[in-house]
């Protein structure tokens, strides 16, 4: 049994915020030119008073459910990342369920910061192989906005609001020469370095030279044992879809696997940082345009708080 990728769905925010107007609404001593030069940030979305991450997974999620041909009845696991829940419980996952009109199966979250979704997906496809469920909705949602210190310009410039969803599709591994659907999941941690990028007090903590350090080296690891594990070359790739943190990361992944910047999905110019919602909503802006289809070679990789990193490997 092995799970293909039946459906990709994304939901942003109405409202969305220039670098400038972020700068004018909240009174910080920044600039465009300091923020997009470092990052590639140029605005991002902003949930509004009262919109929940719930609400903005759900509406994800009907959209990868509407692109699978897919009925609320069919979906078996809800599995959610989000580092924003609405409440400690219920689950997001459980409050997404109930807006679907989902009446069976289980529905949890899974806490891994920005690596959420990659590590969302790592169990969704686990329990798929296992035969725990024959479909899961694999959903990254986040209101980060809600959990910045608006004082502190060197980390809330860089966060944005949104959700991304997948629904995966048990189907027979019938040994095909290049199957389709999830290939491996690749997931890691070390705690030692959980203070680098944390929440405290409420609000996101980060320093962002340490962070950076260990985002290059870490994710290139995790890319090498990707495509090692599948006996792929960084030829075969044909779409790096990465967490979307900061475009010189981004650059220099792609330099890494030798791929042209227009094989790389990028988001993070319009979405800033959406931590667990920043990959699937890359791929559904990627699907839905028609970048990535049948048959491509999709890379993923991510990292964040904990810290957390992994890659996935998937053909569409
Ligand atoms: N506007 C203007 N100046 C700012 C600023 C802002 N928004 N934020 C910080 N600065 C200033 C600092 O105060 C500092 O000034 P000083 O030299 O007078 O003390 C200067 O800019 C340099 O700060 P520093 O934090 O060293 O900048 P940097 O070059 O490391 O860039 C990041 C900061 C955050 C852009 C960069 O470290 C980064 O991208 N890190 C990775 C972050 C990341 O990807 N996190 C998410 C992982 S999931």
């Amino acid at each position: 049994m092995r799970s293909v990728i039946a459906g990709t769905g994304g939901y942003l925010p109405g409202r969305s915020l220039t670098n400038d107007e972020l700068a004018a609404e909240y009174g910080l001593d920044t600039s465009d030119a300091w923020i997009s030069e470092r990052t590639g940030i140029r605005r991002r979305h902003m949930a509004a008073p009262g919109e929940t991450t719930a609400d903005m997974a759900a509406a994800a999620a009907r959209e990868a459910l509407a692109q699978a041909g897919a009925g609320a009845d069919e979906v078996d696991a809800i599995i959610l990342a989000t580092a924003t829940p609405d409440s400690a419980f219920p689950s997001t996952a459980a409050r997404v369920q109930e807006k679907l009109g989902i009446r069976s199966g289980f529905a949890f979250d899974i806490s891994a910061a920005c690596t959420g979704f990659v590590y969302a997906l790592g169990v969704a496809d686990s329990m798929i192989r296992a035969g725990q469920c024959r479909s899961a909705l694999v959903i990254g949602a986040e209101a980060f906005t809600r959990i910045l210190d608006w004082t502190d310009r060197a980390t809330c410039v860089l966060f944005g609001d949104g959700a991304g969803a997948m629904l995966l599709r048990a189907t027979e591994d019938e040994g095909q020469a290049e199957p389709r659907g999830l290939l491996s999941t690749h997931l890691h941690s070390d705690g030692r370095h959980g203070d680098i990028l944390q929440v405290e007090g409420g609000v996101v903590r980060m320093a962002g030279r340490e962070v950076f350090r260990h985002a290059v080296s870490k994710l290139a690891s995790a890319v090498d044992e990707a495509l090692a594990a599948n006996g792929l070359a960084k030829s075969d790739v044909q779409w790096l879809v990465p967490h979307q943190a900061n475009l010189r990361i981004i650059d220099a992944m792609g330099r890494k696997l030798g791929l042209p910047p227009e094989r790389v999905v990028v988001t993070v110019d319009r979405h800033a940082n959406t931590s667990a919602a920043s990959i699937p909503l890359a791929l559904a802006e990627a699907t839905r345009d028609g970048r990535v289809g049948r048959g491509d070679l999709v890379l993923m990789e991510a990292i964040g708080g904990g810290l957390t990193w992994g890659a996935a490997l998937a053909r569409y």
